[in-house]
């Protein structure tokens, strides 16, 4: 399968048939509406069904079609933005919960895929964490300590990560984490999700998003789904305008998949303490073993050098693993940065309390989407979870961090773009394939040439609000500088918040 919006193709979209759903072609009744099939809308949509509960799941693609399609899945509670940073934001107690999380995320993804025999390549395996530079050898001896006190009592520093063809320096092994196929996970999940009762939908645009007493959804084409709870899985929500998007950050982060030998690479997860980091793992074909690589990581809509990218990643991978042969894959994908680290997993701020969103997964959507799925099951059902004040969305602590400011100068500088020039001054400037941004008087315009050589033009101006977008010619689309909403080069919105396409010119 593919998604319908990015240009690249992914091993998991390559290698997996997730099994299409038809549109929603009447109004219907149901306990919970979630939005979005992906990692996070799957887990809980499963969850509550296992519980009885009747729940409708609509997505305007096909299942995984967002960035579960586009992961490397690592499953892991060897913190994003580490231990030492979340106690000293949120203390020791939320330090302790969300390790605690994400090690109860990973069995629960376990316990699913034997529950339901999924044939998903779930293998547990260690996770190694290295120093990117002599520099860092401090902030692993800092991580181990925080991560101790947060109770991951076997985490260890070892001399080197298991790795032949480079020594990695002290490393912290991690014991106990996994990995996965992520769309064989979820096309697993949704046969038992239809097994159970649930009704899922794709090509279904979710459009207006109403809580309260008669939550109902409006799809774009026509049918409403009335429901008693609402759930917004939509990667970054679509259903708020501002409330949460300043409190996180869009990046695009890039990988590859290069084939290796078999069995020359240590079976692992690893990871470096570069900003961005590189993340590396492996997937077995029958063949040879494809290590995948990722990292260079930016913030969307703000550079237009992916394939540059792509190749500063092949180089790192190539100097420390020279048995490396041909690049398989390489593809990109989209991460929200929560400012204070924490994911936001919980009822939507400025909102009715029947309606919940799940966002700001960093790079740990794997178990973040599990523990939404674990965390909103319990509060539907209207049952405690002690992690409930963790992951809120309302929390206020994220003012105090120095991110919050930064991220948000920088997407207050971007409407200074209205009054720049254009990327170009003529569509005639354009090959096929290409798009860019012109001026038309007092209009910015986003020109895109098709590979026919017809020209199409929209209004550059992102109906989130109201940035002007850029383009991204690795992936063929149209990325918002400020909150990461991103679109078709035909303009069809395909990540929020927008929650519409670009207008014709
Ligand atoms: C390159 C890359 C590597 C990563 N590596 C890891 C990793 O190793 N480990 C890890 O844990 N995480 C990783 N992540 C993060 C993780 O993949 C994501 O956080 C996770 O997949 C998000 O899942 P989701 O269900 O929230 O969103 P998605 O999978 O994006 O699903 C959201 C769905 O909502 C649908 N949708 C949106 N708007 C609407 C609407 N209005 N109406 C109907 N449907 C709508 C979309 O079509 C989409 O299918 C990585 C991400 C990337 C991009
Ligand atoms: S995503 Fe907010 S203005 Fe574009």
């Amino acid at each position: 399968m593919r998604d319908d919006s990015q240009a690249s193709t992914s091993i998991w979209m390559a290698t997996a048939n997730t099994p299409s759903q038809s549109q929603l072609r009447e109004s219907i009744r149901t306990d919970v509406c979630i939005i979005g099939a992906g990692m996070a809308g799957l887990s809980t949509a499963y969850l509550l069904g296992r519980e009885g509960r009747s729940v409708v799941v609509l997505d305007d693609g096909a299942i995984g079609g967002g960035m579960t399609g586009r992961t490397t899945a690592h499953l892991t509670n060897a913190y994003d933005d580490r231990y030492v940073e979340i106690e000293k934001v949120h203390g020791a107690e939320a330090a302790r919960l969300t390790a605690q999380s994400h090690t109860a995320a990973i069995h629960k993804v376990s316990e699913i895929v034997s529950r339901e025999k999924i044939d998903c390549d779930f293998e547990w395996l260690d996770g190694f964490l290295f120093a990117q530079s002599a520099d860092d050898v401090q902030l692993l001896d800092d991580e181990l300590a925080a991560a101790h006190r947060a109770g991951l009592l076997e985490v260890e520093k070892v001399s080197r990560a298991p790795l032949e063809s480079f020594d990695t320096g002290v490393a912290l092994r991690f014991p106990r984490q996994a990995q996965f196929h992520p769309l064989e996970y979820l096309t697993g999940l949704t046969q038992a999700i239809l097994r159970d009762g649930g009704r899922i939908f794709g090509a279904t645009h979710a459009g207006k998003i109403e809580g309260g007493k008669s939550a109902r959804i409006e799809t774009s084409h026509g049918p409403v789904v009335s429901s008693d709870v609402v759930v917004v899985a939509t990667n970054t929500p679509v259903n708020d305008r501002v409330a949460i998007h300043t409190k996180q950050a869009p990046y695009v982060t890039y990988v590859i998949g290069i084939q290796v030998p078999k069995d020359s690479v240590t079976r692992a997860l690893y990871w470096d303490t570069g900003d961005p980091y590189h993340y590396v793992r492996l997937q077995s074909e029958a063949e040879y073993d494809v290590l995948i690589v990722g990292g260079e990581d930016h913030r969307t809509g703000q550079a237009n050098d992916g394939n540059e990218r792509h190749a500063r990643l092949e180089q790192w991978t190539r100097e420390r693993f020279p048995q490396a042969r041909e690049v398989q894959f390489r593809w990109s994908g989209q991460v929200m940065e929560p400012a204070d680290g924490l994911a936001f997993i919980g009822r939507n701020p400025l909102d009715d309390d029947n309606v919940y969103i799940a966002t700001g997964d960093s790079g740990q959507g794997m178990t973040h989407g599990t523990i939404a799925g674990m965390l909103l099951t319990d509060l539907i059902q209207d049952r405690k979870n002690s992690w409930e004040d963790v992951y809120s969305p309302s929390r206020v602590r994220l003012r105090a961090v120095p991110e919050y400011a930064s991220e948000n100068i920088n997407v207050a500088e971007q409407y200074a773009d209205y009054v720049t020039a254009g990327d170009i001054k003529s569509e005639s400037e354009l090959k096929p394939g290409e798009g860019a941004i012109m001026r038309e008087g007092v209009s910015k315009i986003a020109v895109h040439r098709d590979e026919a050589g017809a020209v199409h033009k929209l209004s550059a101006v992102c109906p989130h609000l109201g940035c002007v977008v850029s383009w991204n010619s690795a992936e063929r689309t149209w990325d918002c500088p400020c909150h990461g909403s991103r679109f078709s080069a035909e303009g069809g919105v395909y990540q929020g918040p927008a929650n519409s396409d670009l207008s014709p010119d």
